[in-house]
């Protein structure tokens, strides 16, 4: 058996918040976020609007569009870092629970921006042992409230949203998933970090004070080693699997910082026009930004049943990884 992936959705919350509002509330500037990071404007979910009621809307849009029946599922797996409660239940309970999926295995998993890419892989392996056969992904984020709206290095680059896939065992080698990298590095977990709130500094008014619950980024070192390792990783995907650039038709990036993908993609030589870029209009959505880019460029009617996407992404851990992806859900 092989793993495809056979449909995509995401959701986005309705309220916009541009650089321009940004400007009111940080010293910042449009111009500044711009140029820095390639982002314009970014979602905010509402005070009543959690990851999983995100992480469901998605959800359902990717069901339907596979057309298979929620009996089938038999996994959910939710990746994020901004789940409803810290420890339990998991968001992918939360998630199965509000689509109506029953006993059926659901974790989440904790891989920062790396979170699709992890799934990927491990829904390749269920799928391939043989031990499950339709298995739903769910990258989604309320990022918002763990952001400091006074810290301009953290709070201008994040937005909440989210994506899902539905990857299908198939007998078809075409539609599969081809390969999937996935790696870590602890030795950098503190230059991106969320560090109070859990057990090693739980909350107080100490850690409130300090602000631990916030996440802090050593922005300009992530940026050197992000560039690093995904241009690397990116060239060793391709060579172990035998394929050039000019084979692939849709590469999808994390969508973090347009100056780290133009890094990735002149280095691969790769044209802007097959590069989906979200950045834009969402900011970095960690777990759920390759998702969510997947599904606008579906939906713009760019991705199409066959198409071959490579994926690439790196997060808090650090972790990072990338995927050559077949899309073998229905064209559009
Ligand atoms: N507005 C105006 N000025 C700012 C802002 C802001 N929002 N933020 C920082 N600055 C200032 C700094 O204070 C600094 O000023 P100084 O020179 O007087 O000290 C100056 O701008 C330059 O700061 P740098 O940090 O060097 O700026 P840089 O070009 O590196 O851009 C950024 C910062 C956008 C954060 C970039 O480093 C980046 O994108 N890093 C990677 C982020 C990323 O990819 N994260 C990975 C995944 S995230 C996850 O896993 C959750």
């Amino acid at each position: 058996m092989y793993a495809a992936l056979r449909s995509i959705g995401s959701y986005v919350p309705k309220k916009i918040l541009t650089n321009f509002d940004l400007e009111k509330m940080v010293d910042t500037s449009n111009e500044w976020i711009e140029q820095r990071t390639g982002i314009k404007e970014r979602r905010i979910a509402a005070a009543d609007e959690h990851t999983s009621d995100m992480g469901a809307k998605a959800a359902k849009v990717a069901i339907d569009r596979a057309g298979i029946e929620l009996e089938k599922i038999d996994l959910v797996i939710c990746a994020t870092l901004s789940p409803d409660h810290l420890c339990m239940p998991s968001t992918a309970c939360l998630i199965s629970q509000k689509l109506g999926i029953a006993n059926v295995m659901a974790f989440d998993i904790s891989s920062a921006c790396s979170g699709f890419v992890y799934m990927l892989q491990i829904a390749k392996a269920f799928i391939e042992s043989g031990m499950k056969k339709h298995i739903l992904l769910v990258g989604a984020e309320k990022i918002s409230p763990l952001l400091d709206y006074n810290d301009r290095t953290t709070c201008i680059l994040f937005g909440d949203g989210a994506g899902a896939a539905i990857i299908e065992a198939t007998e078809d080698k075409n539609e599969a998933i081809i390969d999937v990298h996935a790696s870590a590095d602890g030795n950098y977990g503190d230059l991106l970090i969320t560090a109070g709130g859990a057990s090693r500094f739980p909350c107080c008014d100490a850690t409130i004070k300090q602000g631990l619950q916030y996440i802090k980024m050593s922005g300009n070192e992530v940026f050197k080693v992000a560039v690093k390792t995904l241009t690397s990783d990116v060239v060793d995907i391709l060579a172990k699997n035998n394929i050039t650039p000019d084979q692939i038709d849709h590469f999808v990036p994390h969508q973090a910082n347009l100056r780290i993908i133009e890094a990735v993609r002149k280095k691969l030589n790769f044209p802007i026009e097959q590069t989906v870029l979200t950045v834009a209009k969402y900011g970095n959505t960690s777990a759920a930004s390759i998702p969510m880019a997947i599904n606008d460029a579906y939906e713009e009617g760019r991705i199409k049943y066959g198409d071959l996407m490579l994926l690439d992404t790196f997060g808090g851990g650090f972790t990072w990884g990338s995927a050559l992806v077949r899309f073998a859900g229905k064209s559009l």
